[in-house]
Parts: structure tokens; sequence; C-alpha cells
């Protein structure tokens, strides 16, 4: 039986529309996405084939070579155009587009540093404030200044203190013991924080200069004390050793502190900022252990002890001081230069160009040095080499990968910073992971500071490259001192500015040194060649190992069709780090109504006035426990899509189409997992570093601080901070 009303059939036209969308859609994923194709070409290599000949280039392993070069050449910040160059042809010659990008940032180069010791006004002692050559080691013989960048120009003379590792708690002791330090020099001892942070510590303390010493007690084991040779001769520290640096205040700003938060290109007029905030206004020089030693014996017997501020300074008691009858004079006077930064960028185009993984490192430093950074960029050369093999097969990487070699990392992460500052639109959008390296090998024991969605795939990695016989990364970073614990990003190299101001999934590779392991010459003229293949990593053994890890990380990264990003550890760390916090909360304040406190916040979730925080503390812990079963059935969702991605070569036409547009749709998620972390008005005080999880700790500098907001509220006792802060935290996991 027909129906009395024939019913309307769709217009002939409305189908030929939808045909024609689907189609171009088609067209667009193609283009932009396309794993396998729906129509035609067949992959010529299989993902297993692909990581094959990668390892199989690796095989061969010329990691000495390069590091060799590197470590013979001039490259300091804005010196090191030779270097660049040769890099850049290394990298087209492995079949890469390689260009040099350029950018200016604030330098400062060295004219003349001096320190002297002086008893009622006539010099009694001075240091030469350079390394001993010494025989077995030919860059000994490169004398190369004694600095520290950003170090203001001065001239001082005044009474001096020793102020231990010069952090917040150092120089509250030591005005709680009444130990002043206006007009004084301050004396920091390397260790615990980043050095600038020292400096603007010993500043705001009053100092008016500062001298900062390498102690051999934070050498741990390996040190003359207990018997072991010194460099050259064996693997304690030398005592001439000088450890240059960065005095700029990190925490505050990476990057050129003329341009926070932008970038400038050479010819631009853009305008400047004054620089005050981020660098020292007082005059700063660094001493090796042997030369500082006459100055702190002068203060033996004087000032107040600490307990805990001992070290292994022959013949000083590590009184405070300071001494009456003797004075310091730190002299400092550096040329201030806004130079061109240069970085390589190197472009190994992919299928789906939309979507990038970054693998980074940076080629500047105080002295022609073997590790840092330039066994990381050994590995990077490496890793280049071998794709570059895979290159020569005709092979294209899935999506688009690139590799950046910065400079002007050592005084402030210049080069990354501007890069990442100055695309920061299109890298939000494209980039799916950031690799960094740095200091890749000074020690045998594999370190990986990441973001927790990058944990997956980093065993996956780790599980198919040996350490060594018999034993593969992965097993020997579960049975290491870390215990296959990932320990989280602070900052102190380049991930900084694409975790902590883009929200870019990062991981910084590294072999690092333990305490029986040599004493790495970190920013001294021993940081040589003759050291890397004598104590750091004879052999170049792990340099080969961390670039094979490093290539099949960004294999595993960019050949997937979904990509290897995943989310279920994310809200385990997170309430790990939000456990120990409110943990932490003063008990008063749970019983303070959020609006009473938190009225002027944005976006508040909670409209009755009833509420307090104690219930947003239980409603955060809530969403987390959401959030946790939500990621795990999206990770459970991912690997079902993987897998129906390896049966793709039997679907349909439309099934392909179907399948792309779920797996587009997943890594679209993927990709913005991170970047719902981020906080566009950043941290109190420091506005650039805008992700809430992963900060630099504002006191320290290295080492890293999670959920910042919220911990340092905490510190301060800042109660309606805290609660903006939590509320933040709750709207951003409810947002994923
Ligand atoms: C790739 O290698 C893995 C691990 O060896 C193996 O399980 C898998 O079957 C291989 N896949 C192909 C397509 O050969
Ligand atoms: C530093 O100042 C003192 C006192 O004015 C002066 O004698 C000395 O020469 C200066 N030092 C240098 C290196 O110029
Ligand atoms: C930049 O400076 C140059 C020379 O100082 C000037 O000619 C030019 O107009 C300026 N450009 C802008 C955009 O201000
Ligand atoms: C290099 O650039 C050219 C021109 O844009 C492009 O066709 C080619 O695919 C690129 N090669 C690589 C390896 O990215
Ligand atoms: C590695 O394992 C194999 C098989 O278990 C064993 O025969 C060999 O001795 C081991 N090699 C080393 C260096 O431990
Ligand atoms: C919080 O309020 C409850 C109920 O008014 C009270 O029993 C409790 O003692 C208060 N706790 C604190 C720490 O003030």
């Amino acid at each position: 039986m027909g129906s009395p009303k024939p019913s309307r059939r769709p217009s002939w036209k409305l189908c030929l529309l939808t045909l024609v969308g689907l189609h171009l859609l088609g067209g667009w994923f193609l283009s932009s996405s396309s794993f396998g194709q729906l129509t035609d070409t067949p992959m010529t290599l299989d993902a297993n084939s692909t990581k094959s000949v990668y390892l199989g280039a690796l095989e061969t392993n010329l990691a000495a070579k390069w590091n060799k070069k590197y470590a013979e050449t001039e490259q300091l910040t804005g010196t090191n155009l030779k270097m660049v160059k040769w890099a850049r042809d290394q990298f087209e010659k492995f079949g890469f587009n390689a260009t040099i990008d350029e950018y200016m940032a604030l330098t400062s180069y060295p004219i003349k540093t001096s320190v002297s010791l002086q008893k009622e006004g006539t010099t009694v002692y001075e240091p030469s404030l350079a390394e001993d050559e010494v025989e077995k080691d030919p860059a000994s013989k490169h004398h190369v200044a004694a600095f520290l960048g950003y170090s203001a120009n001065g001239n001082v003379t005044a009474d001096y203190v020793y102020c231990h590792y010069g952090s917040v708690e150092d120089f509250a002791l030591l005005k709680k013991a009444g130990v002043d330090l206006t007009g004084k020099i301050a004396i920091l001892r390397y260790g615990g924080i980043f050095r600038g942070l020292k400096v603007r510590h010993a500043q705001l303390a009053g100092a008016i200069g500062a001298l900062i010493y390498s102690d051999p007690k934070d050498d741990g084991e390996m040190i003359v004390q207990n018997g072991y040779k010194a460099f050259p001769d064996g693997p304690a520290r030398n005592p001439s050793a000088i450890q240059r640096g960065s005095s700029q205040f990190l925490s505050l700003l990476p990057g050129d502190p003329l341009s926070p938060g932008y970038a400038r290109k050479p010819g631009d007029n853009s305008t400047t900022q004054d620089p005050s905030q981020y660098i020292p206004s007082i005059p700063v020089v660094p001493v090796s252990s042997k030369e500082i030693t006459p100055i702190l014996k002068k203060l033996s017997g004087h000032g107040t002890k600490f307990a805990k501020w001992d070290g292994l300074i022959d013949g000083f008691d590590y009184s405070t001081g300071p001494n009456p009858k003797y004075t310091v004079n730190v002299f400092n006077h550096q040329k201030f230069v806004d130079a061109v930064q240069h970085n390589i960028m190197a472009v190994l185009e992919g299928h789906n160009p939309h979507e990038v993984v970054l693998l980074g490192n940076h080629h500047d430093s105080w002295i022609p040095a073997a590790g840092d950074p330039h066994s990381g960029s050994t590995a990077v050369m490496e890793v280049a080499r071998a794709l570059g093999e895979l290159v020569k097969l005709g092979w294209k990487p899935q999506r688009t990968i690139v590799i950046g070699s910065w400079d002007g990392e050592e005084y402030g992460l210049l080069g990354s910073t501007e890069f990442g500052e100055y695309f920061a639109k299109d890298l939000k959008k494209k980039v799916v992971a950031y690799l960094n390296t740095d200091v890749a090998v000074n020690g045998p024991m594999l370190q990986l500071p990441t973001t927790p969605l990058l944990y997956s795939v980093l065993r996956k990695a780790a599980s198919q490259v040996d350490y060594k016989t018999n034993q593969t990364v992965l097993e020997h970073f579960e049975t290491g001192d870390n215990k296959g614990e990932f320990s989280a990003l602070g900052s102190g190299s380049d991930f900084t500015v694409f975790l902590e101001h883009l929200g870019i999934p990062s991981v910084d590779f590294s072999f690092g040194a333990t305490s029986t392991s040599a004493v790495y010459p970190y920013h001294s003229t021993y940081d040589s060649y003759y050291w890397m293949k004598t104590f750091g990593d004879p052999g170049f053994h792990l340099h080969n190992v961390i670039a094979k890890f490093i290539g099949l990380t960004i294999l595993e990264l960019t050949e997937s069709p979904v990509i290897a990003l995943r989310t279920s550890e994310y809200p385990t760390k997170l309430a790990e780090y939000f456990n120990t916090i409110s943990a932490g909360i003063p008990p008063e304040w749970l019983n303070s109504t959020l609006l009473g406190e938190g009225a002027a916040v944005p976006g508040c979730a909670h409209a009755s006035a009833d509420l307090t925080l104690g219930d947003l503390v239980d409603s955060i812990n809530t969403k987390l426990t959401t959030l946790t079963e939500k990621s795990a059935e999206f990770d459970l969702s991912l690997a079902g899509l993987a897998e129906e991605n390896k049966h793709w070569d039997d679907l349909n036409y439309w099934q392909k189409l179907k399948l792309l547009i779920r797996t587009k749709r997943a890594n679209f998620r993927l990709i913005y997992y991170e970047r719902h972390f981020l906080n566009d008005e950043g941290l109190k005080g420091r506005s650039w570093f805008k992700h809430i999880v992963y900060a630099s700790g504002r006191y320290t500098g290295y080492a890293g601080q999670q959920l910042p907001a919220l911990t340092e509220a905490l510190e301060d006792l800042k109660k309606s901070e805290f609660i903006s802060a939590a509320l933040y935290f709750e709207k951003v996991l409810i947002s994923l």
C-alpha cells in the first residue's frame, strides 16, 4: 500500500552537494593528514622496516667524529657563525631543508674581570681566574674568560660574607642571625638553585657584589678528599675548574630580556624594554675552589656558623664572616650587545605538514665544550644522519620532523624562546611534541623529565633500544636510581618555552652523572673532547644509545595514524601533585567560604556563598576521579582506533573516509590536550609562564614547581590567591 502522499525525496541537488562536500573533505584530509591514501600509492616502508633502517644506520657510530668537530669550534653566542654554517650544511647533506633563522637578543661579552683580597686597602691576594693548563688535554690550552653572562659592570670593594647556596632560606637565616648584607659582597656557593637566582637573592638582601665558587662537598663521592685523582688524571674535579654561566633571573623570564614575551628579527624596529628586572644590577664573578680558598679562610672564626652550611674548603671553618680586617674587590667589565642569534632549522617535510614533531638542542656554549651542549648536538647529528638514510630510500615521514639547533641558550634560552614567541600561534596549532636534549651524556644514568602525555611513548621507544647487552633502555630506566619514575620538567634548557609558555608536551633526554661517576666539569674548559672520551662516555656508546632512543621516539610520534600521546597518566600525576598541596592547606582556611575570598574570581563555577574551600578541595578530587575514568576510556578508544587503522587496506572508500575523520578528531584532541593547562594571565609576578601545572621554581630556577600558583599561594599564605588558583584548576579539569 502506497502512502496517500508520496514522501518528499531528497533532491538530487542536495545529494550532489553532499557528495561533492565529502569529496572535498576527503581531499582536504588527503592533503592534510593522509596516512596511506584513500586511493593510491602504497607506502614504500612499513613502520617496522622504517625503524630497522633507522637503527641499522646507527650500527655505525659516528658520535666521536661529530663530538670532536663540535668541541673544537668557537661557540659563544653570536660568535659562532662558522660552526652554525657547518652544521646547517651537514643537515642539508642528510636530506633536510635547512635554514638559519635569526633573532635579536641582549648578550654580554667579557672585557675584563678581576678579584682581589685586600687587607686595609692593600691587595694581599689576587686569583688568576684561569684554569690550569694540563698536558693531557689540549683544550685546556685555550684560555677562555671566566665570567658570568649579564653580570653588571662595576668595581666594588667591601666586607664579604659567606652565604651558602644563596637560597631564600639561606638569606633568611643570615638576616635572623643579624648578619647584614647591606653594602657587602656575598660569597655564594654553586649548588641547589640556578646561579642567577643566587645573585638576585644577594642583591635583594642589599649586597653590592658577589662571587660564586664551586665547593668539593657538592661533587659527591668522586672527590680528591676521598682519594680520587683530579682531572686529567682521575674522575675528580680539577680544583682550578671554574663554572661560567648566566646570571639571568631565569624563573622570572627566559629569552631576550629586552623583549619579554615577544621576538625581534634583525632589522625590526620593535621597541625594547628595560631589562633591569631580569638581570643583575651588581657585578658577580665565578671562582674555582682552589682560588676561593685564601679568601674564605679569612672568614674563619668571624660572624656566625650554621649547622648545614659546611663544605670541604681546606682551612675554612664555614663561618659567615665578615672579618673587619679584610675586604674583597670585585671588578667586572663586559660589553652589552644586542646580538643576532642564529638558530638552525632543519626540516623533513611529512605527508601531513600540519602535524609536527620538533627535536631541539642548543649549539652555543661558554667554552668550546664537548658535553654542554655538544653531547646533545652529537646525538642530534646522529639522529639526522640516520633519518637521512631513510630519506635516501625515498622515505618521507608521515608527520613533519623539524630539528631546531638553538643559539643563545646559555645566556637565557634566547634562540628557542624567541623562536617560540615568534611562531607561537603556529606552534600551538601544529606541534605534537617537543623533544629536547642538551647535555645528552655526562654520566651513565638515564633521566627523563617529561610531561605525562609522553610517558607511554617513551617507554615504548625505550623498550626497543639496548642500553647494554641483555638490557634495554627501559630496563635500565626501571632498575636505576629513579626506578622508572619520570620526573617533572623545571627549567634551565630549551624545552621551557615549548612547555611552559606554549603548552606543548615536552621531554628532556639525557644520561646524567651519578654520585659514583666522574664529576662533570660543567661550564669549565675541562668539558672537553678529552674528558668525554676518557671519563664521560668512553667509546661514545651512550651517545649512540641516546641517538637510537630519540630517533625511535620521533618515529613513534610521526609514523602512527593515531598520535602516540596518551592521556590516562595525566590525572594520576595531577592527583599526586594536588594531594601534596591539599595536605598543606592550613586547617583554618578550609572553612572559608569561596565568595568571601574569591568573589572576584572570573568564571567561578560555585555560585553558592556557603561553599567553603574544603568543599572546593573535595570537588577537585571528584573532578580528578572523573577525569581519570574519562582519560582511561579515551586511551582505550585510541587503542581501538589504532587497531582499526592497521586493517586500513581491507576497508572500502567510505569506511576509510569515516576512519580518517575519527582518527583526525582523536588526534586533534590529543594535540590540544596539554594546551588546556595554559592560563593566559600567567603566574603571579611572572606572567610569561602560562602553564598551570609545570613551571620553573620561582626561587630555584632549574627545579620545577608543579601546580605553581597553588603552591606559591600556600607558601605566601595568601588565601584568596589560593582559592582563585584552585577554582581555575577545577575549571581546567572540567574542560579536559
Ligand atoms: C613489527 O614488529 C613488532 C615487534 O617486533 C611485531 O609484533 C609486529 O608484528 C611487526 N609488524 C609487522 C607489520 O611486521
Ligand atoms: C676599581 O676602583 C679602584 C678605586 O677607585 C681603583 O683603584 C681600581 O683601579 C679600579 N679597578 C679597576 C680594575 O679599574
Ligand atoms: C624602522 O627604522 C628605519 C630606520 O631607522 C625607518 O626608516 C623605518 O621607517 C622604520 N620602520 C618602522 C616600521 O618603524
Ligand atoms: C624541501 O623544500 C621543498 C620546497 O618547499 C619541498 O618540495 C621538499 O619536499 C622539501 N624537502 C624536505 C626534505 O622537506
Ligand atoms: C645474555 O643473555 C643470554 C641468554 O640469556 C646469556 O647466554 C648471555 O650470557 C647474556 N650475556 C650477558 C653479557 O649477560
Ligand atoms: C569548621 O566549621 C565546622 C562547623 O562549623 C566546625 O565544627 C569546625 O571546627 C571548623 N573547623 C575549623 C578548622 O575551623
